[in-house]
């Protein structure tokens, strides 16, 4: 979703933007822009679509900026333009503004704005911003942001500069975040909302909390509270993610993704497991065994994929560590008034660490005092730092927006942390070294599954010419079913309804049809049996029936058309290799179709918006 970048330093500040605009692509965009000052005039440049378009059209008129800010946009408010993509410029050019997160208040404002005068140029809310600012102006910059921000209702990140302060960005934030990076000796600071994007070496980091404010120059960065009293922070070493995006010969990053999943599941259990004791231990993990013994009820928090994650989880923690677990999805949890006692763990599940809604139900829960271990995959993200304790995927970067490898990283994690509180709890040690086992053999389990390629890639072809999909399993394999719906969905662009497949007769079923293809994962053998005859009830209505199973379950192959084997496993990690099967199927139906694979239509990676 939407990105800043900014710079101020010796070099050249467009392009320095431009360079970072490119670390913020993954994110998902329509559109981007950037503007600087020169000469006590702000210069600026927008532009549709890719950031490559923003270059060249920049290049046919460059100027050597000295300070620059840039951003991508992905559409809320009003469509993808040129007069909406950011910097927005109030109506006298005086001001220039980059803006994450909305306005909440922006029709009021902009009601207010024209009753006094001031003509709009865009349908975004982010246009106000610039407007207020100047209107607020009375030759302090810094000033005029304070004042303007007290008008506002919502959450942004923004970048601002004026074209009388050609040596000044001011950057603010609130719900959304903004790293402010620098080099003292080399008189340089960049800015963005995403400290990912930050590829300078030897850089000192900042990071903004709600409601500060930064006045940035090159050579010192000063932050302000929300009382405008100035803030001592002290800086950090900027770690940063040393993989670089590249698709390494594969057509797509999503194709890469999957194929790098034995590799991600080995490095997410890498170095964590004890198995004199049967169980799994993590690197700087803050919280006690007796804190750990203590907690008598988990709650897991996450959006689309992730929560999918919580959902497996939960019921793996309840089978086998025996401690209650709800997962609740972070976007409709926020608005809930729970009921979080000193006992409750909450567990939130984010791949970037950037998802709004994750990151305020996390807020909601800490404010109740309670204590959130995050599950992520993104060193410096904001989940990261508002989290008591982090256990991290080690995926490497997940560049398309359909999330595949953190998925079943997720699933390893979690279920090694199951394991964990399982052994500290009733589980013997023989157990849990047999559970121990089933890890050792995951990589080479999906592996395997990742062999059939060709074959998955021929029953997508057949079943890329449905237009409805069912997703159907029972237990473990539900939320699989949710997550394999919601992959065919996002990038195939196909109705795809994950269920669980024990309900169908309440209702769904009416929706069988011969043009309605369902595919079952069949990959848990404690309801293996109650399956069957589920899709035999499909089969009775003439549905055509795709199963995934597991080598062996012969009895499949008298009601389903197509059977895809799967390795045998265990029902606690079975998500795992049916989730890269039923990716694999995905991406070729996304194939056969046409669309675009890594930036699907409409949809962001990260999601930084309610
Ligand atoms: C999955 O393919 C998605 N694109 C999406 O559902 C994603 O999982 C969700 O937005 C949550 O993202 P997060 O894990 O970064 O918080």
């Amino acid at each position: 979703m939407c990105g800043i970048f900014a710079y101020i330093g010796p070099r050249d500040s467009a392009q320095v933007c431009i360079d970072g605009l490119k670390h913020l692509e993954y994110r998902g965009y329509d559109s981007a822009g950037l503007a600087g000052i020169l000469e006590g005039k702000i210069h600026s440049c927008k532009e549709i679509g890719k950031i490559h378009s923003l270059e060249s059209t920049w290049l046919q008129n460059p100027h050597p900026l000295k300070l620059a800010i840039a951003h991508t946009r992905w559409a809320t408010h009003g469509k993808p333009s040129r007069e909406n993509a950011h910097p927005h410029l109030d109506a006298t050019h005086s001001v220039a503004v980059v803006h994450n997160g909305i306005i909440e208040n922006h029709q009021a404002l902009r009601h207010m704005l024209r009753e006094l005068g001031v003509n709009f140029y865009s349908d975004t809310d982010s246009e106000v911003i610039a407007q207020l600012i100047q209107h607020s102006y009375e030759g302090d910059l810094l000033a005029a942001v304070q004042k303007a921000l007290t008008y506002l209702k919502g959450f942004w990140a923004i970048a601002v500069i004026h074209k009388d302060h050609p040596d000044q960005i001011v950057a603010a934030a609130r719900e959304n975040p903004i790293a402010i990076a620098y080099s003292l000796e080399r008189q340089e600071v960049f800015v963005s909302s995403d400290a990912n994007a930050l590829h300078a070496p030897d850089l000192d980091v900042l990071f903004l909390r709600n409601d500060e404010i930064a006045l940035v120059m090159a050579h010192r960065v000063d932050i302000y509270g929300d009382n405008s009293l100035p803030v001592t922070r002290h800086a950090e070493k900027l770690l940063l993610e040393n993989e670089t995006a590249s698709k390494n010969g594969f057509d797509h990053f999503m194709l890469k993704e999957i194929f790098e999943q034995p590799q991600a599941i080995q490095q997410a259990m890498h170095n964590r497991f004890i198995e004199d004791f049967g169980t799994a231990e993590f690197e700087a993990f803050p919280l006690a065994p007796s804190e750990l013994q203590a907690i008598k009820r988990i709650l897991i928090l996450g959006c689309g994929t992730s929560w999918h994650a919580g959902c497996i989880a939960a019921s793996l923690f309840e089978d086998i560590a025996r401690i209650p677990t709800q997962a609740e999805i972070a976007s409709e949890f926020r608005y809930k008034n729970p009921i979080i006692s000193e006992e409750t763990l909450v567990v939130a599940i984010s791949q970037s660490g950037e998802t709004l809604d994750t990151i305020a139900a996390v807020r909601e829960v800490r404010a109740k005092g309670a204590k959130v271990l995050s599950i992520c995959n993104v060193r410096n993200s904001t989940l990261v730092r508002e989290s008591d304790a982090c256990l991290f995927l080690r995926a490497g970067p997940e560049i398309s927006v359909c999330s595949t490898k953190a998925f079943t990283s997720q699933l390893t994690v979690l279920a090694l942390f199951g394991l964990l509180m399982a052994r500290l709890r009733h589980m013997d040690k023989t157990t849990g070294q047999a559970f121990l086992a089933e890890f050792h053999d995951l990589p080479d389990k999906v592996a395997k599954v990742l062999r059939q390629q060709e074959q998955i890639q021929r029953l997508a072809k057949k079943y890329s010419q449905f237009e409805h999909f069912f997703f159907l399993g029972r237990h473990y394999m539900y939320a699989a079913c949710l997550e394999g719906a919601l992959k065919l969905k996002e990038i195939s662009y196909l109705n795809a309804i994950g269920y669980p497949a024990g309900e169908m007769k309440h209702g769904p079923i009416a929706l069988v049809n011969p043009l309605l293809a369902t595919v079952a994962l069949c990959g848990n053998a404690r309801t293996y049996e109650k399956i069957l005859s589920n899709l035999m009830e499909i089969k009775a209505r003439n549905g055509p029936i795709l199963a995934l199973a597991p080598e062996g379950c012969q009895e499949i192959t008298s009601i389903a058309d197509d059977v895809l084997w799967l390795p045998p496993i265990c029902d606690e990690l079975a998500a795992i290799p049916y989730a890269a099967a039923s990716q694999l199927f995905a991406y070729y139906i996304a194939r056969e179709r046409g669309t675009e694979i890594d930036q699907p239509r409409n949809l962001a990676k990260s999601v930084t918006v309610e």
